[in-house]
């Protein structure tokens, strides 16, 4: 695919995991801005699109074609994915900060006041992940998936409670801007997960985690926003 920089940031995030990784390294919003030109989304990341694109360009041989596949796999293939990969690693990462958060804060809480801070956005982000995994999951999932069988089956569905799929995935794209705001507040408290002189093993593991939970957070919410749901939108208005 050939970028300029008027091309959609979605779409590049889209092309292939090199691209995704480029985006992800410059701060580059592809998953809850990925409908901005790219143009737009470096102005509000603060960086140069042209070193973008030709970053992009270096890039562009690596394509992942196992990525890519989610463009065109069986959308209950995708769901499965999701829920395997990111809803579980969620789960799991959750108590494991939490604890490594009570730890690093009784040690070091006097001299690093932000990890209170960050202390709070974590706990809101996963109280708030916790529940939207689960509307996913009884909701609006097993009615993709639904749409997904009678697709294959040449059968129909009956329409559901919520009247079209554009319902619930407007209120999980709602959900995805404010997950996507707190971790950035993590991301910025601190100082971009960098380790302080007096970080101990604990305190620079925590900030790992962190910045793999804000790395898996943006991959689940751009194979949902930018694959998952308008694949949905399209199959319902095929199914229906
Ligand atoms: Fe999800
Ligand atoms: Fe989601």
């Amino acid at each position: 695919m050939n970028f300029n920089n008027q091309t959609k940031v979605k779409d590049i995030a889209l092309s292939n995991t090199s691209a995704r990784q480029v985006l992800e390294e410059a701060r580059v919003d592809y998953c809850c801005g990925g409908g901005e030109s790219l143009q737009e989304a470096c102005v509000h990341a603060g960086v140069s699109a042209e070193e973008i694109l030709a970053r992009l360009r270096e890039n562009s041989q690596q394509v992942s074609a196992a990525e890519s596949n989610w463009t065109s796999a069986p959308l209950g293939e995708l769901t499965e994915h999701i829920k395997n990969q990111h809803h579980r690693y969620v789960r799991e990462a959750i108590p494991r900060i939490k604890t490594l958060l009570e730890k690093v804060q009784a040690k070091h809480g006097e001299n690093h006041p932000e990890l209170a801070e960050i202390k709070i956005s974590f706990h809101q982000v996963g109280k708030e992940m916790i529940m939207h995994m689960q509307k996913e999951e009884q909701i609006l999932f097993p009615y993709i998936e639904a749409l997904d069988r009678a697709a294959n089956e040449k059968g129909g569905i009956e329409p559901p409670f919520f009247q079209s799929v554009r319902n619930p995935i407007h209120a999980m794209m709602k959900e995805h801007d404010a997950a996507g705001a707190l971790v950035k507040q993590i991301h910025n408290s601190s100082a971009e997960y960098a380790e302080p002189a007096d970080a101990c093993t604990s305190y620079k593991a925590l900030l790992q985690e962190l910045r793999e939970f804000e790395l898996d957070l943006h991959q689940h919410v751009h194979l949902e926003n930018n694959i998952l749901f308008p694949r949905a939108v399209e199959l319902e208005a095929a199914v229906l």
